[in-house]
Protein backbone atom coordinates (compact mmCIF):
# COMPACT_ATOMS: atom_id res chain seq x y z
CA UNK A 1 0.00 0.00 0.00
CA UNK A 2 1.45 3.01 -1.24
CA UNK A 3 -0.42 5.73 0.85
CA UNK A 4 -1.37 4.41 4.46
CA UNK A 5 -3.30 6.55 6.53
CA UNK A 6 -4.97 9.46 6.62
CA UNK A 7 -2.77 11.83 9.13
CA UNK A 8 -4.16 15.02 9.39
CA UNK A 9 -6.94 17.64 7.28
CA UNK A 10 -6.55 21.25 7.09
CA UNK A 11 -9.32 24.09 6.62
CA UNK A 12 -9.49 27.53 6.61
CA UNK A 13 -13.05 29.14 7.98
CA UNK A 14 -14.40 32.41 9.54
CA UNK A 15 -15.69 30.49 12.62
CA UNK A 16 -12.17 28.88 13.55
CA UNK A 17 -12.34 30.20 16.71
CA UNK A 18 -15.77 28.35 17.41
CA UNK A 19 -13.71 24.55 17.41
CA UNK A 20 -12.32 25.34 20.66
CA UNK A 21 -16.15 24.27 22.16
CA UNK A 22 -16.74 22.84 18.96
CA UNK A 23 -14.12 20.44 19.11
CA UNK A 24 -12.61 20.50 22.49
CA UNK A 25 -15.82 20.10 24.66
CA UNK A 26 -18.96 18.76 21.99
CA UNK A 27 -16.11 16.31 19.95
CA UNK A 28 -13.81 15.46 22.73
CA UNK A 29 -10.52 16.45 20.92
CA UNK A 30 -7.69 17.84 22.80
CA UNK A 31 -7.16 21.31 22.23
CA UNK A 32 -3.51 22.08 21.15
CA UNK A 33 -0.96 25.27 21.53
CA UNK A 34 -2.29 27.11 18.26
CA UNK A 35 -0.24 27.31 14.93
CA UNK A 36 1.93 29.40 14.04
CA UNK A 37 -1.11 31.82 12.22
CA UNK A 38 -3.72 31.22 15.49
CA UNK A 39 -4.92 27.90 13.88
CA UNK A 40 -6.96 25.80 16.16
CA UNK A 41 -5.21 22.67 16.14
CA UNK A 42 -7.08 19.50 17.72
CA UNK A 43 -5.11 15.88 18.69
CA UNK A 44 -7.07 12.92 18.68
CA UNK A 45 -4.41 10.90 19.96
CA UNK A 46 -0.19 11.37 20.52
CA UNK A 47 -0.11 12.71 17.08
CA UNK A 48 0.95 16.70 17.92
CA UNK A 49 -2.51 17.48 15.52
CA UNK A 50 -4.63 15.81 13.23
CA UNK A 51 -7.11 18.78 12.62
CA UNK A 52 -6.31 22.11 11.98
CA UNK A 53 -8.68 24.98 11.52
CA UNK A 54 -6.79 28.18 9.64
CA UNK A 55 -8.40 31.73 10.58
CA UNK A 56 -9.62 33.14 7.42
CA UNK A 57 -12.58 35.04 5.59
CA UNK A 58 -14.39 31.71 3.33
CA UNK A 59 -14.22 28.06 4.59
CA UNK A 60 -12.26 26.13 2.33
CA UNK A 61 -10.24 23.25 2.15
CA UNK A 62 -6.60 23.58 2.71
CA UNK A 63 -5.17 20.04 2.53
CA UNK A 64 -6.20 16.74 2.93
CA UNK A 65 -2.79 15.18 4.44
CA UNK A 66 -2.28 11.39 3.62
CA UNK A 67 0.83 9.41 4.93
CA UNK A 68 3.22 6.78 3.65
CA UNK A 69 5.07 4.29 5.70
CA UNK A 70 8.32 5.04 4.15
CA UNK A 71 10.01 7.78 3.24
CA UNK A 72 10.83 6.68 -0.05
CA UNK A 73 7.09 6.22 -1.03
CA UNK A 74 6.98 10.09 -1.43
CA UNK A 75 9.20 9.48 -4.92
CA UNK A 76 7.03 6.90 -5.88
CA UNK A 77 3.76 9.22 -5.35
CA UNK A 78 5.41 12.10 -7.21
CA UNK A 79 6.22 9.30 -10.06
CA UNK A 80 2.50 8.17 -10.11
CA UNK A 81 1.28 11.55 -10.67
CA UNK A 82 3.46 12.52 -13.33
CA UNK A 83 2.60 9.26 -15.38
CA UNK A 84 -0.79 10.83 -15.02
CA UNK A 85 0.12 14.77 -16.19
CA UNK A 86 -0.33 15.61 -12.54
CA UNK A 87 2.57 17.96 -10.97
CA UNK A 88 3.41 17.42 -7.41
CA UNK A 89 5.68 19.55 -5.46
CA UNK A 90 7.88 19.30 -2.46
CA UNK A 91 7.09 21.31 0.58
CA UNK A 92 9.82 23.33 1.61
CA UNK A 93 11.52 22.42 5.51
CA UNK A 94 8.89 25.24 6.82
CA UNK A 95 5.74 23.76 5.60
CA UNK A 96 6.61 20.29 6.99
CA UNK A 97 7.39 21.85 10.02
CA UNK A 98 3.76 23.76 9.96
CA UNK A 99 2.56 20.45 9.45
CA UNK A 100 4.39 18.58 11.95
CA UNK A 101 5.82 15.84 9.31
CA UNK A 102 9.21 15.19 7.82
CA UNK A 103 8.80 15.48 4.70
CA UNK A 104 6.13 16.26 2.16
CA UNK A 105 4.50 16.86 -1.12
CA UNK A 106 1.48 19.04 -2.23
CA UNK A 107 -0.54 18.56 -5.72
CA UNK A 108 -4.18 19.36 -6.54
CA UNK A 109 -6.44 16.57 -7.92
CA UNK A 110 -8.31 16.75 -11.55
CA UNK A 111 -10.97 18.26 -9.68
CA UNK A 112 -9.47 21.06 -7.94
CA UNK A 113 -9.26 19.16 -4.29
CA UNK A 114 -6.08 19.90 -2.90
CA UNK A 115 -3.84 17.15 -1.54
CA UNK A 116 -0.07 16.84 0.31
CA UNK A 117 1.20 13.27 1.39
CA UNK A 118 3.84 13.11 3.94
CA UNK A 119 6.28 10.94 5.80
CA UNK A 120 7.33 11.06 9.81
CA UNK A 121 4.07 12.80 11.33
CA UNK A 122 5.42 13.82 14.75
CA UNK A 123 4.43 12.47 17.70
CA UNK A 124 4.31 12.86 21.19
CA UNK A 125 4.02 9.97 23.67
CA UNK A 126 1.63 10.20 26.50
CA UNK A 127 0.87 13.74 25.50
CA UNK A 128 -3.08 12.74 24.83
CA UNK A 129 -6.00 13.44 27.35
CA UNK A 130 -9.36 13.93 25.67
CA UNK A 131 -10.88 17.00 25.87
CA UNK A 132 -13.81 16.02 27.98
CA UNK A 133 -14.19 12.66 30.29
CA UNK A 134 -14.35 10.56 27.75
CA UNK A 135 -12.38 6.79 25.98
CA UNK A 136 -10.86 8.38 23.17
CA UNK A 137 -11.05 7.94 19.42
CA UNK A 138 -9.81 4.76 17.10
CA UNK A 139 -6.91 6.60 15.55
CA UNK A 140 -3.11 5.05 15.54
CA UNK A 141 -2.33 3.45 12.34
CA UNK A 142 -5.81 3.82 10.75
CA UNK A 143 -5.09 7.60 10.99
CA UNK A 144 -7.82 10.11 11.82
CA UNK A 145 -10.59 8.75 10.14
CA UNK A 146 -12.43 8.93 6.96
CA UNK A 147 -13.64 11.57 4.28
CA UNK A 148 -16.46 11.87 1.83
CA UNK A 149 -15.15 13.75 -1.07
CA UNK A 150 -17.86 15.12 -3.72
CA UNK A 151 -16.88 14.79 -7.69
CA UNK A 152 -18.99 15.13 -10.61
CA UNK A 153 -17.65 11.62 -12.51
CA UNK A 154 -17.07 9.24 -9.90
CA UNK A 155 -15.04 6.83 -12.60
CA UNK A 156 -13.03 9.19 -13.32
CA UNK A 157 -12.55 9.29 -9.62
CA UNK A 158 -11.88 5.75 -9.15
CA UNK A 159 -9.08 6.10 -11.81
CA UNK A 160 -7.47 8.12 -10.20
CA UNK A 161 -7.56 7.06 -6.42
CA UNK A 162 -7.56 3.50 -6.67
CA UNK A 163 -5.67 3.48 -10.48
CA UNK A 164 -2.55 6.39 -9.57
CA UNK A 165 -2.79 6.50 -5.85
CA UNK A 166 -3.79 2.91 -4.95
CA UNK A 167 -6.17 2.69 -2.93
CA UNK A 168 -8.54 -0.16 -2.32
CA UNK A 169 -12.27 -0.75 -3.21
CA UNK A 170 -13.95 -2.05 0.05
CA UNK A 171 -17.15 -1.47 -1.46
CA UNK A 172 -19.74 0.41 -3.73
CA UNK A 173 -23.40 1.73 -2.58
CA UNK A 174 -25.35 2.50 -5.74
CA UNK A 175 -29.13 3.71 -4.72
CA UNK A 176 -30.40 4.87 -8.66
CA UNK A 177 -31.40 8.44 -8.52
CA UNK A 178 -29.79 8.91 -5.17
CA UNK A 179 -26.69 7.42 -4.38
CA UNK A 180 -23.76 6.61 -6.61
CA UNK A 181 -20.72 6.12 -3.94
CA UNK A 182 -17.70 4.02 -3.92
CA UNK A 183 -15.32 3.16 -0.63
CA UNK A 184 -11.86 2.50 -0.33
CA UNK A 185 -9.48 0.86 2.22
CA UNK A 186 -5.54 1.89 2.93
CA UNK A 187 -5.84 0.01 6.17
CA UNK A 188 -7.55 -1.66 8.63
CA UNK A 189 -10.15 1.21 8.90
CA UNK A 190 -13.62 -0.51 6.34
CA UNK A 191 -12.82 3.02 4.64
CA UNK A 192 -10.55 6.12 4.52
CA UNK A 193 -11.20 7.78 1.63
CA UNK A 194 -15.11 7.90 0.13
CA UNK A 195 -16.02 9.34 -3.36
CA UNK A 196 -19.82 10.49 -3.31
CA UNK A 197 -21.01 11.72 -7.33
CA UNK A 198 -22.28 15.57 -7.09
CA UNK A 199 -23.54 16.98 -10.42
CA UNK A 200 -21.47 18.80 -13.24
CA UNK A 201 -19.18 21.72 -12.86
CA UNK A 202 -18.46 21.56 -8.43
CA UNK A 203 -16.52 19.54 -6.00
CA UNK A 204 -16.35 19.49 -2.42
CA UNK A 205 -15.73 17.54 0.71
CA UNK A 206 -18.95 16.31 2.33
CA UNK A 207 -18.09 14.83 5.63
CA UNK A 208 -14.93 13.86 7.98
CA UNK A 209 -15.71 10.47 10.58
CA UNK A 210 -14.22 10.42 13.85
CA UNK A 211 -14.72 6.89 15.54
CA UNK A 212 -15.00 6.91 19.19
CA UNK A 213 -14.26 3.99 21.72
CA UNK A 214 -16.79 3.76 23.59
CA UNK A 215 -20.74 4.11 22.09
CA UNK A 216 -21.64 5.85 25.26
CA UNK A 217 -19.26 9.08 23.99
CA UNK A 218 -21.30 9.01 20.56
CA UNK A 219 -24.69 9.09 23.04
CA UNK A 220 -23.15 11.57 25.35
CA UNK A 221 -22.52 14.12 22.07
CA UNK A 222 -26.04 12.98 20.29
CA UNK A 223 -27.63 13.59 23.60
CA UNK A 224 -26.12 17.72 23.31
CA UNK A 225 -26.65 18.69 20.14
CA UNK A 226 -28.94 21.63 21.33
CA UNK A 227 -26.95 22.60 24.33
CA UNK A 228 -24.06 22.94 21.86
CA UNK A 229 -25.90 24.74 18.89
CA UNK A 230 -24.94 22.12 16.55
CA UNK A 231 -26.94 21.22 14.13
CA UNK A 232 -27.78 17.64 13.53
CA UNK A 233 -27.52 16.15 9.84
CA UNK A 234 -28.32 12.67 10.17
CA UNK A 235 -29.74 10.67 13.01
CA UNK A 236 -28.25 8.08 14.82
CA UNK A 237 -28.19 4.79 12.44
CA UNK A 238 -26.49 1.89 11.54
CA UNK A 239 -24.39 2.05 7.82
CA UNK A 240 -25.06 -1.35 5.94
CA UNK A 241 -21.43 -1.29 4.64
CA UNK A 242 -19.13 -0.50 7.50
CA UNK A 243 -21.90 -1.50 9.67
CA UNK A 244 -20.97 1.88 11.49
CA UNK A 245 -23.47 3.35 14.32
CA UNK A 246 -22.84 7.03 14.17
CA UNK A 247 -24.91 10.24 13.69
CA UNK A 248 -23.95 13.36 10.98
CA UNK A 249 -23.76 16.85 12.42
CA UNK A 250 -22.61 20.18 10.96
CA UNK A 251 -19.54 21.74 12.02
CA UNK A 252 -19.07 25.57 12.18
CA UNK A 253 -17.32 25.15 8.78
CA UNK A 254 -19.93 24.02 6.60
CA UNK A 255 -19.07 20.56 6.32
CA UNK A 256 -20.10 17.65 8.32
CA UNK A 257 -18.88 15.28 10.88
CA UNK A 258 -20.20 11.61 10.84
CA UNK A 259 -19.25 10.47 15.10
CA UNK A 260 -19.38 6.99 14.95
CA UNK A 261 -18.48 3.58 16.50
CA UNK A 262 -18.15 0.33 15.66
CA UNK A 263 -16.48 0.53 12.30
CA UNK A 264 -15.96 -2.91 10.38
CA UNK A 265 -12.42 -3.84 9.89
CA UNK A 266 -10.85 -5.18 6.37
CA UNK A 267 -9.65 -8.37 6.43
CA UNK A 268 -7.02 -10.61 4.45
CA UNK A 269 -9.86 -12.36 2.53
CA UNK A 270 -12.35 -8.85 1.99
CA UNK A 271 -14.43 -9.02 -1.48
CA UNK A 272 -15.80 -5.73 -2.24
CA UNK A 273 -19.90 -5.48 -2.89
CA UNK A 274 -22.54 -3.45 -4.07
CA UNK A 275 -25.08 -2.23 -1.58
CA UNK A 276 -28.27 -0.58 -2.34
CA UNK A 277 -28.79 1.40 0.77
CA UNK A 278 -26.39 3.56 2.94
CA UNK A 279 -28.50 3.15 6.00
CA UNK A 280 -29.69 -0.72 7.82
CA UNK A 281 -31.42 1.27 10.44
CA UNK A 282 -32.00 5.38 11.19
CA UNK A 283 -29.58 8.06 9.78
CA UNK A 284 -32.98 10.09 8.75
CA UNK A 285 -32.31 13.27 7.38
CA UNK A 286 -32.86 16.00 9.53
CA UNK A 287 -35.64 18.37 7.84
CA UNK A 288 -33.35 21.45 8.15
CA UNK A 289 -30.37 19.90 6.28
CA UNK A 290 -31.83 19.89 2.89
CA UNK A 291 -31.05 24.17 3.34
CA UNK A 292 -27.69 23.53 4.16
CA UNK A 293 -24.81 23.41 1.30
CA UNK A 294 -23.40 19.51 1.29
CA UNK A 295 -20.07 20.66 2.04
CA UNK A 296 -17.39 22.53 1.48
CA UNK A 297 -18.06 23.26 -2.42
CA UNK A 298 -15.87 24.86 -5.19
CA UNK A 299 -15.87 24.64 -8.89
CA UNK A 300 -13.99 22.23 -10.80
CA UNK A 301 -11.57 23.91 -12.47
CA UNK A 302 -11.58 23.67 -16.29
CA UNK A 303 -8.95 21.91 -17.97
FE1 LIG B 1 -18.87 8.33 6.56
Amino acid sequence: MLITALGYLGVTSPRSEDWRRFGGDFLGAMVAPDGPDGAVRLKFDDADWRLQIHPGEADKVEYYGWLVNHEEDLDTVVEKLAAVGVTASWGSAELAEARSVDRLVQFTDPWGNPHEVAWGQVTTSNSFRTGRGMQGFVTGQQGLGHVLLLLPDIEAGHEFFHGVLGFELSDKIIEPGRINARFYHVNARHHTLALGECPPGVAGFNHLMLQVRDINDMGWAYDRLEEFDVPETLSIGRHTNDQMVSFYCTTPSTFHIEYGYDGLEITPDWVPRVYTKTQIWGHQVHPETKNRPPGIMHEVPVA
